[in-house]
């Protein structure tokens, strides 16, 4: 811009607005003015230099225009006369000019010296005159004061607005403010810079909680404020509550019984917490901690914290489960039952009563021979009290001890519970029981001793009630009387988990079944006779057998008609004394069981004994001249020798044979021997039916004898044969035959007094019944004593010595004899019968030699 050269243009122009920002002008022709313009900061208070050309003009004039006006007002000058200073300069600090310079220094510089400079220089150079117009324009800067912060609140709660002011003195802006936060512990931070005084907290939580100060500076200075303390005010917070020992389980915390249990609770809040411990919302503790000794399953229950802030007075509550575990009393108990139709082994395992439930599991031992196997048993399953085990696995375990083991978190030792598996023993047992009354059919089965239980059910004939369903160690068919079925069988089938393969019994049930050795019996009356009735088949067993008698009575044990003997299998009834028109007819035997019934007849046949045959005499002869003994022999008549007892069951046509003898009794008593009459025949010796000779004894010489011979034949006897009188032997040898006589009839009487005393005691006797017959003997007609006689008699003639006159009949030929020899006849002594008028007394003394 090209500027006049003339003062007053210029100074006009120096005062237009626009002036102020032109900027120093070249000087491009010699001439022209040339413009300087330069900006100069100033500290009030302190110095500033203000130049005006680097070389001291001829002319120069400094202005002043204050900053708002547009008056220039001039400060110095010097026209060559050195510098003149205004007055105005004293209102712009102390001002003056550097000496060979047109230069200005203030010191003590007033806010009131800014301002726009200016200063006009001439030169008077060669060249020609020259003038230079500097602007120098003079900013006057404050340097920031102290600051203080203030805070809107000093403890403000958590959440609310805070404004921190920084307040400051002076200081020429621009200012900036940086906000410096400082809490213990940490390092201070900026938190924030900007050209406001004022921070705004819009949100203020506990970390903002510390010490604040604002640093303010601008292009002089920096100052630091005082630190201010904010106090943030909070909570109390949710707890947090801690417990030891810690153990976290999905109902909460838990603890172990008898365990000392610490619970702490905290809460952050400010100011700090006061604390309440409730235990199931009933008040138990004051404090952050609360510890329970020695904690019992009863402590299970809800603990909660309260906090509360007393300044705000707030509370926060935190509430936590805590559980006591305790474990179960006593002993696992173990099972072992059959499953899978009782073909495999399902073990259980339990332990009730703890918490939380204790782990159990099984282990198996196998035991070999009643010795443990060393060393733990195998593990079967680590997780579940209850397992099945595989068939194959069951069956292998006879006598295997399953053990298991519980344990439990709150306990330290293991206890255990075992079952041992056994096999039953032996073979399941089949039998048939029928009640009382054979209205039912039990059938049992049983299979017992294993362990587990064996299961039992029963397989019918078809149609027969099987098919039930199984029971364990015993099984009971029950079938109606009438439906079990005669000789099908019952199978009994038994399944043991142990065992591969079922096992079975049977049984065939079967009514009984009733033989007798003869269907039809004959019996000669007056015997006894037997009828058997004999159990066959029969299952279950029979009911005792029953006789019915030929009027359909039921036989009793009558003693004297009937006798009983009963075994399981058989019934021999005995029929006494055999009376045809009584005991003739059927007999019965019956017998049943649940199954059935059974009867036979039996008929009795009651006979009557065949006639012996006849015999013949035929041969009497005295054995010497003394005549004291007669030799008899005697034979059957034709045809009927063969027959004897014992013929090979078929009724003997005799049993023996009865002889008998009379002699002639004398009438007259002239001395003479006259005709007399013969005495009654008398028995003298019952023989066997094998024997055909005898020698008969003790007879008197003098006296006439007549002897015969009936053949017997159990209760009749025959026809009596001719009688005969003994002839004389063909040789004599008399006096010493009638000594040996007189010896022998000694002896033989004793024998016969012997026999006849002990009939005497034992009048009852069955040998006194063999002797002389029953009562009602059929055949009494021929051989028909009076019993009584005997006792007053007594015999006087015998058998050879030492052979007793009278041999026994045998037992099953009771013949009824009986000896009436003379009762005239002195007991202690003999009198040989020789006549009325010679009679003959021999007193003998007897000797106990024998002979
Ligand atoms: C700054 O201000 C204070 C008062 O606020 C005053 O006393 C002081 O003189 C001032 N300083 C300056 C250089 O103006
Ligand atoms: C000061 O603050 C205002 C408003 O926030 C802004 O516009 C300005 O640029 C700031 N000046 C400086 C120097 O930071
Ligand atoms: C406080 O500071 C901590 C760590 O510096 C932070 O985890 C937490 O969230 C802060 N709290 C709030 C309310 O901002
Ligand atoms: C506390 O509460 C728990 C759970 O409701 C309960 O089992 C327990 O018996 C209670 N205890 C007392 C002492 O009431
Ligand atoms: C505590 O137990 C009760 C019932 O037993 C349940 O409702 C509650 O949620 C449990 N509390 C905790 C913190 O587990
Ligand atoms: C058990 O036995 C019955 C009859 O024997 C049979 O029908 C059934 O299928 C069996 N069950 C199993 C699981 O073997
Ligand atoms: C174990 O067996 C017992 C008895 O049979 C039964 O009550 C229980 O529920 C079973 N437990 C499991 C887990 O199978
Ligand atoms: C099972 O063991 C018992 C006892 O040791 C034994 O008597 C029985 O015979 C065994 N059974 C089988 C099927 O081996
Ligand atoms: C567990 O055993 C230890 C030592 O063996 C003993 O001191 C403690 O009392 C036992 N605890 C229980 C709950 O029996
Ligand atoms: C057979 O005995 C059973 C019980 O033992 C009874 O219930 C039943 O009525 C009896 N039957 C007869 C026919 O007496
Ligand atoms: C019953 O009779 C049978 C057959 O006759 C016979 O074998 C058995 O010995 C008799 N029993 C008695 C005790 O007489
Ligand atoms: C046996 O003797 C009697 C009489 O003495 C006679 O009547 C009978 O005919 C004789 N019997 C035989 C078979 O000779």
């Amino acid at each position: 811009m090209v500027v006049p050269l003339i003062v007053p243009t210029l100074l006009y122009l120096l005062l237009s607005p626009d002036s102020t920002d032109a900027e120093a002008v070249k000087i491009l022709n010699p001439g022209e003015v040339v413009y300087d313009d330069v900006q100069v900061y100033g500290v009030v208070n302190m110095a500033v230099i203000l130049e005006c050309g680097t070389t001291l003009p001829d002319i120069y004039i400094w202005g002043f225009t204050k900053l708002g006006t547009d008056t220039i007002k001039a400060v110095v000058y010097n026209f060559g006369q050195g510098p003149r200073i205004q007055e105005l300069a004293a209102t712009l600090g102390s001002l003056a000019v550097i000496s060979h310079s047109a230069s200005l220094s203030i010191d003590q510089l007033p806010r009131a010296a800014e301002g726009l400079y200016t200063c006009q220089a001439f030169y008077e150079t060669s060249d020609g005159p020259e003038f230079r117009y500097y602007y120098v324009r003079l900013t006057v800067r404050v340097p920031v004061s102290k600051p203080y912060v203030l805070l809107s609140d000093a403890s403000p709660v958590e959440g609310s607005v805070v404004v921190l002011r920084c307040g400051l003195g002076n200081g020429t802006s621009p200012i900036l403010y940086e906000w410096e936060h400082e809490r213990p512990g940490s390092p201070v931070t900026t938190i924030a810079r900007g050209n406001s005084s004022m921070l705004i907290m819009s949100n203020v939580n506990r970390n903002h909680t510390g010490w604040y100060r604002c640093v303010v500076s601008n292009a002089v200075n920096l100052e630091r404020s005082d630190r201010a303390l904010m106090d943030v005010v909070f909570g109390p917070d949710i707890p947090q509550i801690d417990v030891t020992p810690y153990s976290l389980t999905e109902r909460g915390y838990s603890a172990l019984e008898r365990e000392t249990v610490l619970l702490l609770c905290q809460a952050q809040s400010n100011p700090p917490s006061v604390y309440t411990w409730y235990y199931n919302n009933s008040q138990v503790n004051g404090g952050p901690s609360f510890i329970i000794n020695k904690i019992l399953r009863s402590h299970t229950g809800k603990y909660a914290c309260l906090a509360h802030n007393t300044q705000l007075d707030t509370i926060s509550i935190k509430a936590i489960n805590l559980t006591v575990f305790y474990p179960p009393d006593g002993s696992p108990s173990c099972s072992v039952e059959p499953v899978l139709n009782h073909s495999s082994l399902s073990l259980q395992c339990s332990w009730p009563g703890g918490l939380p439930a204790p782990s159990l599991h099984w282990t198996q031992e196998l035991l070999g021979l009643g010795q443990e196997v060393a060393g733990p048993g195998q593990e079967i399953d680590q997780l579940s009290n209850n397992i099945t085990l595989l068939p194959e696995v069951a069956r292998a375990s006879n006598n295997t001890l399953f053990t298991c083991q519980g344990s439990h978190r709150a306990s330290n030792h293991t206890a255990y519970c075992s079952m041992r598996t056994y096999s039953p023993p032996a073979e399941p047992v089949c039998f048939a029981i029928a009640t009382r009354n054979t209205t039912y059919l039990m059938l049992s089965c049983s299979w017992n001793g294993g362990v587990p239980r064996a299961l039992l059910w029963w397989d019918g004939p078809v149609g027969s009630g099987g098919g039930q369903p199984g029971e364990e160690n015993s099984n009971i068919l029950v079938l109606r009387h009438g439906s079990a079925q005669s000789g099908q069988a019952y199978t009994c089938r038994a399944q043991h988990p142990l065992m591969a393969q079922p096992k079975s019994c049977r049984l065939t049930l079967e009514a009984p079944v009733l033989v007798t050795q003869r269907s039809v019996v004959s019996v000669y009356e007056g015997d006894d006779v037997q009828l058997t009735c004999i159990l066959r088949a029969n299952y279950p067993p029979a009911n005792q057998i029953t006789w019915f008698n030929n009027h359909r009575k039921e036989v009793l044990d009558v003693p004297r008609k009937y006798q009983l003997q009963r075994a399981a299998a058989w019934a021999n009834l005995t029929v006494r004394e055999a009376d045809e028109t009584q005991d003739s007819g059927q007999y019965w035997c019956s017998t049943s069981n649940a199954v059935g019934g059974a009867e036979i007849a039996v008929t009795l046949l009651v006979l009557r004994y065949p006639m012996p045959p006849n015999v013949t005499l035929h041969r009497a002869i005295y054995s010497s001249r003394q005549r004291g003994e007669v030799d008899l022999e005697w034979r059957l008549e034709a045809g009927a020798e063969t027959n004897g007892d014992g013929g090979g069951g078929q009724t003997p046509a005799f049993t023996g044979f009865l002889l008998e003898i009379r002699w002639l009794t004398a009438k007259s008593m002239g001395g003479k021997k006259d005709e007399g009459s013969f005495s009654e025949w008398r028995a003298s010796v019952v023989t066997e039916a094998e024997v055909r000779r005898h020698t008969q004894g003790s007879l008197a010489p003098t006296d006439t004898y007549q002897f015969r011979v009936t053949a017997l034949n159990h209760r009749t006897a025959g026809h009596p044969s001719a009688e005969r009188t003994p002839a004389d032997p063909p040789f004599s040898a008399y006096p010493a035959v009638i000594g040996a006589a007189i010896g022998g009839m000694i002896i033989a009487a004793i024998a016969t007094i012997l026999i006849l005393l002990f009939l005497l005691r034992n009048r009852n006797s069955r040998l006194r019944d063999m002797l002389f017959g029953m009562q009602h003997s059929q055949s009494r007609e021929n051989i028909n004593f009076p019993d009584d006689e005997v006792v007053e008699g007594s015999d006087d003639f015998g058998s050879s010595p030492g052979i007793p006159a009278i041999s026994l009949p045998r037992a099953a030929s009771p013949i009824r004899m009986t000896s009436t020899l003379d009762q005239d006849l002195p007991t202690n002594s003999h009198a040989l019968p020789t006549g009325d008028d010679e009679p003959v007394n021999v007193t003998i003394t007897v000797k106990a030699t024998g002979s």
